[in-house]
C-alpha cells in the first residue's frame, strides 16, 4: 500500500512538470484530488485498513495530498509567468507610431474674465481683497447704510441663514471689512471678484453670480478720478474705441451714485439690437463713498474720501463674448465651453 502510494506519488509529479497550460494542470488536479481522484479514493478506503496501518497511510497520504497541492500552485505560477513574457515576445512595439492626442483643458470663460479684470487693475496698482460669501447682516446691509426695513433692501432679495446671517447678496462688504481692517492707514486700492447670492433666476438672472467690487480711499479722491478709472477699465476690457457715460443712480452706500454704461460693443452708439436702440451698454454701478458708511468703519469723512464700484462679471462675459442665456455659463456642456 504504501509503495503502491510512493509510486502514484512519484508518476503524478512527473505528469504534472510536462504539463504546459492552465486547464492541463486544472484536469491533473481532479484526476488525483478531485472527489472521485485516484489519491481521494485511496484516503476513502482506509477503513478496510487494519488498526496499525491505518495511521501510517494515513499520514503519507495527508503529506502527499499537501504536497501535490504545493506543487500544482507552483506550477500554475510558472505557467503564468511564462504567458506574459510569451505575449511579451510576441507583441510588436511600433515606437513611431504617432501617440493618442489628449485634451488639453482650459480655464472656464467666467475664470478668464475675473483674470482679465484683475490683470487690468493689477495695473493700475489696485490689489486683491476676500471676503466670506456666508456674510453677517452687520456687513452686507446694516454697516452700508442699509438699515432693517430699508426699502432699497428689496433690490437684493436673498437666502437667510439666520435672522443675521445670510449668503451675501454682492460684494461690497468687503468694502466695509477692507476699511475696518485698515482704518486709519490710507490709501485704500482695492479689488474683490467673488460670487453673490440672489433670489433671481432666468435668462439674466442666477441665484449664483460673480461681482467685481473696487474701493479707493484716499485724500483728495473725486468723481473724476472714478470715471477715469472705469474708463481707462471699459477700453482696456472693451478696446480701445469705448466711451462710458454716468448716469444718476442711488445706492444706500454712495453719494452720489452712478450707473455707468459703455458705448455699444456692436453699434458703437448708432443703436442696434443689443443696445434695444440706445447705443449704450450698463456694465456697473458706483458712487462716491457714503460720509456714514466712513464713520461707521471710522474714518473721518471730512479728511478722506473716496470711490466704490460694483460689476457683474457674467454681464461683462456676456458682453465680450457676445452670449445671450446665463444659464449657459452655469451648464459645463462643453460644446459650449470649448468656444472659449
Ligand atoms: N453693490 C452694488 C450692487 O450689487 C453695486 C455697487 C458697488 C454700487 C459699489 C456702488 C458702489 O448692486
Amino acid at each position: 500500500m504504501r509503495q503502491n502510494l510512493v509510486a502514484m506519488r512519484d508518476q503524478a509529479l512527473n505528469e504534472l512538470e510536462a504539463l504546459a497550460t492552465l486547464e492541463a494542470v486544472n484536469l491533473f488536479r481532479i484526476k488525483y484530488l478531485g472527489k472521485k481522484g485516484e489519491l481521494t479514493q485511496v484516503l476513502r478506503g482506509m477503513g478496510q485498513l487494519s488498526e496499525t496501518e491505518r495511521p501510517v497511510i494515513g499520514q503519507i497520504a495527508n503529506e502527499i495530498r499537501d504536497e501535490l497541492e504545493q506543487r500544482i500552485k507552483l506550477r500554475q505560477e510558472v505557467i503564468r509567468r511564462q504567458e506574459v513574457e510569451q505575449r511579451l515576445a510576441s507583441e510588436v512595439f511600433d515606437i513611431t507610431l504617432p501617440g493618442k492626442p489628449f485634451l488639453l483643458g482650459h480655464k472656464h470663460p467666467l475664470t478668464q474674465i475675473i483674470d482679465k479684470i484683475r490683470d487690468i487693475f493689477m495695473g493700475m496698482g489696485y490689489s486683491v481683497a476676500e471676503g466670506p460669501e456666508i456674510e453677517l447682516d452687520y456687513y452686507n446691509f446694516e454697516a452700508l447704510n442699509l438699515p432693517k426695513d430699508h426699502p432699497a433692501r428689496d433690490m437684493q432679495d436673498s437666502f437667510y441663514i439666520t435672522e443675521e446671517v445670510l449668503l451675501r447678496t454682492h460684494t461690497s462688504p468687503v468694502q466695509v471689512r477692507t476699511m475696518e481692517e485698515m482704518v486709519p492707514e490710507i490709501p485704500i486700492r482695492i479689488i474683490c471678484p467673488g460670487k453673490v447670492y440672489r433670489r433671481d433666476d432666468d435668462a439674466t438672472h442666477s441665484p449664483m453670480f460673480h461681482q467685481v467690487e473696487g474701493l479707493v480711499i484716499d485724500e483728495n479722491i473725486t468723481m473724476s478720478d472714478l470715471k477715469g478709472t472705469l474708463l481707462t477699465f471699459a477700453q482696456e476690457m472693451f478696446g480701445r474705441e469705448r466711451q462710458i457715460r454716468l448716469r444718476p443712480s442711488y445706492f444706500p452706500f454712495t453719494e452720489p451714485s452712478a450707473e455707468v454704461d459703455i458705448s455699444c460693443i456692436m453699434c458703437s452708439g448708432d443703436g442696434c439690437r443689443v443696445c434695444s436702440g440706445s447705443g449704450w451698454l450698463e456694465i456697473l454701478g458706483c458712487g462716491m463713498v457714503h460720509p456714514k458708511v466712513l464713520a461707521n468703519v471710522g474714518y473721518d469723512p471730512e479728511k478722506v474720501r473716496g470711490f466704490a464700484f460694483g460689476m457683474g462679471v457674467e454681464r461683462v462675459a456676456m458682453l465680450k463674448y457676445r452670449i445671450d442665456d446665463m444659464r449657459l455659463l452655469f451648464e459645463n456642456d462643453l460644446r459650449f465651453l470649448n468656444q472659449f
